[in-house]
C-alpha cells in the first residue's frame, strides 16, 4: 500500500511522463477492481438553507444576497422517476445543514423513492445526530457521503466554525455511519488555502485506512463573497508547501485515491467539469473514476445551490445532460452501469 510519503512525492511530481504512468496505473487498477461500467448517480439538491458557516462555501449561513429555497417532496419524486427512466441506479440527495429538512420529511421522501422507483438512495446532508442517521437508514437510505475536507485538525477548525462547544469532527461520524449499515463516503477539496502537500498526502492515506466505500474529491474553487475566497492570503502557505487548486493536482489526488482504495466508487466530480468543461469529466473517468453524478435539480433552483461559481451542470437541464453523458460514454467506450452499483467491499453489519 502507498504510504503518505510516497503519496506526497506523487502529488509533487511534475514530469509529464511520470504523471502519465500514474494516471495509467490508476486506470488499470480501476478497470481490474470495479470494471469498465460507469455508474450514474442522479443528484438532487434539496435545500440551500444552511446553519453552518464553512469559510469556503457559497451557501454558508448569512449570505444576504442569496435567495434560499427548499424543494417540494413531489419534485424529488419527479427527479427519481427521471433517474429511473434514464437507467441511473442511484439518487443522491444533498443539502445544506437545514433543520427544516426534518427526519419525518426525509423519511417520507426516502420511502416514496424506494416504493416508486427502487433506486439506491445516497444522502449527503452534513452532520446529523446519531438517532436521525439511524432513522434515515431504517427508512431505506443506503449510503451516506460526508467529506472530511481535511484531516489537518487545525485547518479543519479554522475553516469550519463550530455552532456550539464540543461539536464533533466530521471524521468521527464516519465509523458510526458504517456501524449503522451505510456505505460510507468521504473526501476532500484539493487546494484549499492552508492545505500543504503533506496534509493532502495524509488525507489520501486516510482514505485507505478508513476503507471508504466512496471517495469524492475535486479542486477547490473560490466563491467570491466567502471568507476563504476574499481573504485567502491569510491562509495560504509558502509556495513550495501550498497545494495548488488546479485540475492537474486534482487528478493526481483522484488517481492516488484509486490506488489506495481499489474497490471504492469514485466519481469524476462536478468541480473538475466546472474548471474544464470540455474534458474534466472524461479525464476523471480515465484517471481512476468510475462514477458520474449528473445534476437533476429542477432548473429554477439550480443557480441558487451556489456552493462555488459556475457549477458545470447549472447550464444544462437534466435531459440535455443525459444526452451529453450518453455521448461521452460512447466516445470513451465505457458502458453505463446497471443496477445500484454498490461497493464490492461493503459488508452489511
Ligand atoms: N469549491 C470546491 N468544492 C467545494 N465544496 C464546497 N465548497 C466548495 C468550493 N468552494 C465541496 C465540499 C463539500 C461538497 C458538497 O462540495 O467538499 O463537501
Amino acid at each position: 500500500m502507498l504510504g503518505a510519503r510516497e503519496i506526497e512525492a506523487w502529488l509533487r511530481e511534475s514530469d509529464p511522463a511520470r504523471l502519465a504512468e500514474l494516471f495509467a496505473e490508476a486506470d488499470r487498477v480501476r478497470a481490474a477492481n470495479v470494471g469498465d461500467a460507469v455508474h450514474v448517480r442522479g443528484l438532487v439538491e434539496l435545500s440551500n438553507h444552511c446553519v453552518r458557516a464553512c469559510l469556503y462555501c457559497g451557501i454558508r449561513r448569512g449570505i444576504a444576497s442569496l435567495a434560499r429555497y427548499r424543494i417540494q417532496p413531489d419534485e424529488v419524486i419527479e427527479c427519481a422517476r427521471f433517474a429511473r427512466e434514464q437507467g441511473y441506479g442511484t439518487l443522491v440527495m444533498q443539502a445544506g445543514e437545514d433543520p427544516a429538512l426534518s427526519v419525518s420529511w426525509l423519511v417520507d421522501v426516502i420511502e416514496r423513492i424506494k416504493a416508486e422507483t427502487g433506486l439506491a438512495v445516497t444522502l449527503s446532508l452534513g452532520e446529523r445526530p446519531l438517532h436521525e442517521l439511524r432513522a434515515l437508514r431504517a427508512a431505506g437510505a443506503d449510503r451516506y457521503l460526508l467529506r472530511f475536507e481535511t484531516s489537518d485538525r487545525e485547518l479543519f477548525s479554522r475553516i469550519h466554525p463550530m455552532p456550539e462547544e464540543g461539536a464533533t469532527h466530521r471524521l468521527a461520524l464516519l465509523p458510526l455511519l458504517r456501524e449503522l449499515g451505510y456505505e460510507a463516503g468521504s473526501g476532500v477539496m484539493v487546494g484549499i488555502p492552508g492545505q500543504s502537500y503533506a496534509s493532502l498526502a495524509a488525507d489520501i492515506a486516510l482514505f485507505g485506512e478508513l476503507e471508504l466505500h466512496m471517495i469524492g474529491l475535486g479542486p477547490y474553487i473560490p466563491q467570491p463573497g466567502t471568507p476563504l475566497a476574499d481573504r485567502a492570503e491569510e491562509f495560504a502557505l509558502p509556495e513550495g508547501e501550498q497545494v495548488p487548486n488546479d485540475t492537474e493536482t486534482g487528478f493526481k489526488a483522484l488517481a492516488l485515491a484509486r490506488l489506495v482504495r481499489p474497490e471504492a466508487n469514485i466519481p469524476a466530480t462536478t468541480a473538475f467539469a466546472t474548471l474544464d468543461p470540455a474534458a474534466g469529466r472524461r479525464l476523471g473517468l480515465e484517471r481512476g473514476a468510475n462514477v458520474v453524478m449528473p445534476n437533476l435539480t429542477p432548473e429554477r433552483y439550480r443557480r441558487l445551490y451556489a456552493i462555488y461559481p459556475d457549477k458545470a451542470a447549472s447550464r444544462e437541464d437534466a435531459r440535455a445532460s443525459a444526452a451529453t453523458l450518453t455521448r461521452q460514454l460512447t466516445e470513451l467506450g465505457r458502458p453505463q452501469g446497471s443496477g445500484a452499483g454498490n461497493c464490492a467491499s461493503y459488508v452489511a453489519p
